[in-house]
């Protein structure tokens, strides 16, 4: 039997109190419609039809990569019954159609799969939740024998209704032949004046449709996101379970809680991830590694047995093994780290390719630049790569050596082995082997005295 997949994305999301469509909201760095498209993607459906409204241009925009996507118009938001109304003509004659809904983005494979599993081809399935403050929520309400009769609206509920724990999903799988005979006969006679798609339950049991209730394999995947303070908790649960997934596949993290990952992570083995670490896009860590307290790395490809101490920036960079960078040290697009390279405390690098064993180790702006084997750049070094107008390159040829507090004005090469004396200005290439420094003449002046301040001289 084939399986259409529709996801409900079309409303507004008011209480978001947000330009963005309420669909492109970010977990783990991910729009939530993201999420939902992934898990439906998963269920290997034949067909994923998107019911998109408010501002969609900007939501179909954003998916424009993702392939076989069937994006249908509702123009109106007349209720979850309209907007699947609306893929009626889309569905297969005889399949499924499973309905997402999508401000819910962490329903999981798992409890969608025993929704298919569990529910029979002539049947409806509905993933259900039992919580502890149901308002808001669509209550599953039973007949005197217990069976799956009816699903009334929070606003639409007596009292005694109201008491009820067990709550709709939203999520609700369905024959086609069934969805497309029941659908048009939806009226808005209810305190929304919405057609609403969870009545089919009632007109499923005043036909004896059997009805099933599936139960989610956490309540809170199902909680849905109408507000930013949902949309926290939905975050914290995420980073939760990715930081239980990388603890179980070998990697420590000092605390589960403070950990955040937006994006994809691979990492080898023996890796120790410290606290308040924020991992962004693409981040490979190799075997042995180790992340300080407090670094964020983005897009960020890391060999074996690397340490990056605590308080460090890295982005769009690769850094070779054996390299201990930090702490505080930022490191900027393009940059690539070759083995064994130290980058210390207050070292900024962009655009930086640095050779093997050479050192950076303190206070020093290194950009657009080529460094070779071995090189030390001393304390305070700064390559000058902008004129104002346009980016040179500096290149340091293997073992040079920059004394403290130089600058070097590029376009400018330092030669192999060359040593450059401290406090110099260097703009013209300097030969390899040789010492070349700018020489400010020094000078004394016996006669001079501190200015004093006012209130040294009252003391006096
Ligand atoms: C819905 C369910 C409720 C369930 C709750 C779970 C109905 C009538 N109610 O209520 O039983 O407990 O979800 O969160 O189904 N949407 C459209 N077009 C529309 C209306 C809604 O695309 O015309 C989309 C929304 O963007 C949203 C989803 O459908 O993603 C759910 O709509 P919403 O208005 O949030 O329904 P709830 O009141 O939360
Ligand atoms: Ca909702």
């Amino acid at each position: 039997m084939s399986l259409d997949i529709v996801v409900l994305a079309a409303g507004q999301g008011k209480r978001m109190y947000s330009q963005l469509p309420k669909v492109l909201h970010e977990i783990g760095g991910r729009p939530m419609l993201g999420h939902l498209i992934d898990t439906a993607k998963a269920l290997q459906a034949d067909a994923i039809h998107i019911i998109y409204g408010h501002d969609g241009e900007r939501v179909r925009e954003r998916f424009a990569s993702v392939q076989d996507l069937h994006w249908i118009e509702q123009t109106q938001c007349l209720g979850t019954g309209h907007a699947v109304l609306q893929a009626v003509p889309q569905l297969a004659v005889d399949g499924r159609t499973m309905v997402l809904v999508g401000d819910m983005p962490l329903v999981s494979l798992a409890t969608l799969q025993s929704l298919l599993a569990d529910t029979p081809q002539q049947g409806i399935g509905v993933v259900v939740a039992e919580v502890d403050n149901p308002s808001g929520l669509g209550r599953i309400i039973r007949d005197k024998k217990g069976a799956f009769a009816a699903i009334v609206e929070d606003k639409d509920c007596s009292e005694q209704q109201r008491q009820i724990k067990e709550v709709n999903s939203g999520i609700i799988l369905v024959a086609n032949d069934k969805l497309c005979e029941w659908l048009p006969k939806l009226s808005n006679d209810n305190a929304q004046k919405e057609y609403y798609l969870t009545e089919i339950i009632a007109m499923a049991s005043a036909e004896n449709y059997p009805t099933f209730t599936i139960k989610a394999c956490s309540s809170v995947e199902i909680q849905g996101v109408n507000h930013r303070a949902q949309l926290a908790t939905l975050e914290r649960y995420y980073q939760q379970q990715q930081a239980q997934h990388y603890m179980l596949q070998g990697i420590t993290l000092r605390d589960p809680a403070r950990f955040d990952l937006r994006g994809e992570l691979k990492a080898g083995q023996d890796v120790v991830i410290d606290i308040n670490v924020l991992l962004e896009g693409k981040v490979s860590l190799g075997n042995n590694c180790h992340i300080g307290a407090n670094c964020v790395l983005r897009n960020v490809a890391i060999a074996d047995n690397v340490v990056i101490k605590e308080n460090c920036v890295i982005e769009d960079a690769t850094i070779a093994s054996g390299c201990i960078v930090g702490p505080f040290a930022r490191i900027r697009p393009g940059t690539e780290l070759a083995d064994e390279v130290h980058i210390g405390n207050f070292v900024e690098l962009k655009n930086a390719k640095v050779n093997t064993q050479t050192k950076v180790n303190h206070l020093s702006y290194v950009g657009d630049a080529k460094l070779g084997r071995q090189v030390n750049i001393g304390a305070g070094t700064i390559t000058c790569n902008y004129d104002g107008a346009s980016k040179h390159v500096t290149e340091i040829g293997d073992n040079a050596f920059i004394g403290s507090n130089s600058q070097l004005i590029a376009p400018v090469k330092i030669g192999q082995g060359a040593t450059i004396g401290a406090g110099s200005t260097i703009r013209k290439d300097a030969p390899p082997n040789a010492l070349t420094v700018s020489i400010t003449e020094e000078r004394t002046l016996q006669d001079w005295q501190r200015p004093q301040k006012n209130s040294d001289k009252r003391d006096k």
